[in-house]
């Protein structure tokens, strides 16, 4: 039933009905990846924010669960975060009433069902913006840590038993971009460098949300960032990535991430109807370097190559299209009813386009009618495209270039013509 919706994604997480935004407490134990999220389950807009939930056992293929936590005296449940400790999960999120605090829940079933501290909320202040805890395990000083979204910066707080912080430091004043609130923290170890993942809203690079980041160094007190203060960059140069946070406890010291895949100048206007909102492809984080910076990697987790089908001679309503360039490529989707969506890869600028300004209905939102452009940091050899019924994610394969857009297209992209490269396209069954 939940695929009769015109623009329901075929390979997609979405929400049965109701209103999703931000993904929350991820974590993964004992072979189930847990992915929770904003949700309203009475309508299809922002509003009485709970935690939904489902689970999957590869990514991809999520199944349904008993939404988490409803609002109680404390407010609505805003964003956070989960740790495995022992058997126990452990949910951090903010409750979001007259103030904004921090409150946690404990889990004894492995994340099914939770049960609220008692003594919430466990940290305050009398900031407006104070919110989206993000918590976990730094081994140097035996301590959990806690980076939490307060204005225009994060704040870090650690704690021995997880019910008692003490503030740390603060990381952001004066670096990377400051065109919006910072939202949903996380910051992890990748190879030898910390990672902070910072949501911004808005401020994004075509406007509305987007996520930046920072690399650096973390001692367990306080984040170092490495690049000079004006230095911005982006995990994503499309329109519709956002709040994007990892899995705790994720297996082979993978960091896979999810991100919102909307903007919140359209996202309550966007033309589905049951529900509103679907989470991007997971990806797995690295590292790269370029010139004298280091940057975060971003290619698809390894869930996405076994989703795989036949190759087909023509784009479908959800395939990979895997595009070999030169130089100079030029690629273009479209149906017949003259609906498009055209990519360029321009080795000479080292860039990557997207243009969905006639990609179908583009009316509910003068914000959404755009064409987005992304820095290669050198060559693109391949790009990995993923199609659904209202998405198109490009990668380059070697993660170096991230841009995920929403589209929606009146009927299914079933056309490709590519210019300077060749093109594989494999459906994506479900
Ligand atoms: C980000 C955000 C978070 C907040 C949540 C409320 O999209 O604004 O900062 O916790 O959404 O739904």
């Amino acid at each position: 039933t939940t695929n009769r919706e015109h623009f329901r994604p075929v390979y997609h997480h979405t929400p049965a009905y109701g209103w999703m935004n931000d993904p929350n407490g991820m974590f993964y134990k004992d072979g189930v990846w847990h992915l929770f999220y904003q949700y309203n389950p009475y309508g299809s807009q922002w509003e009485n924010m709970h935690w939904g939930h489902s689970t999957s056992k590869d990514l991809v293929h999520w199944e349904a669960q008993p939404q988490t936590f409803e609002p109680d005296w404390l407010g609505s449940i805003f964003s956070g975060s989960c740790i495995t400790n022992g058997d126990d999960v452990v949910a951090f999120y903010t409750s979001a009433g007259h103030h904004q605090t921090q409150s946690m829940a404990i889990s004894k079933d492995g994340g099914m069902t939770f049960k609220k501290y008692e003594g919430n909320p466990i940290l305050t202040s009398d900031k407006p913006d104070f919110r989206d805890p993000n918590v976990f395990w730094f081994e140097g000083t035996k301590r959990w840590v806690m980076i939490l979204a307060v204005g225009q910066e994060m704040q870090l707080y650690s704690s021995e038993n997880l019910k008692d912080w003490k503030y740390e430091s603060a990381f952001g004043q004066e670096y990377g971009n400051h065109g919006g609130v910072w939202e949903c923290p996380d910051l992890m170890k990748i190879d030898n460098k910390w990672v902070l993942i910072c949501n911004i809203n808005p401020g994004g690079p075509f406007g509305g949300s987007a996520t930046q980041y920072f690399v650096g160094q973390f001692d367990g007190h306080k984040f170092t960032c490495e690049s000079m203060p004006k230095v911005t960059k982006w995990m994503d140069y499309g329109k519709d990535h956002y709040a994007t946070v990892s899995f705790y406890n994720a297996p082979e010291n993978r960091h896979v991430v999810l991100a919102w895949m909307s903007n919140w100048q359209y996202a309550n206007q966007v033309p589905t109807k049951q529900y509103r909102s679907g989470n991007s492809i997971p990806r797995d984080l690295g590292l790269f370097n370029f010139g004298e910076e280091t940057y975060v990697s971003v290619v698809p987790s390894k869930e996405m190559l076994a989703m795989r089908g036949a190759k087909v001679r023509k784009p479908t309503e959800a395939c990979e299209i895997v595009v070999d360039v030169k130089n100079q490529a030029e690629i273009v989707l479209s149906n017949s009813k003259g609906e498009e969506v055209v990519m360029v890869y321009d080795g000479q600028r080292q860039s990557f386009s997207m243009d969905r300004t006639k990609s179908g209905d583009v009316s509910f939102s003068e914000a959404f009618a755009c064409t987005t452009i992304a820095p290669t940091y050198g060559h693109i050899k391949q790009l990995r495209l993923f199609i659904d019924r209202c998405s198109i994610e490009a990668f380059d394969a070697e993660g170096k270039m991230a841009m995920t857009n929403l589209v929606f297209p009146s009927e299914p992209y079933n056309n490709i013509k590519v210019k300077g490269g060749k093109a594989t396209i494999y459906e994506i069954k479900k």
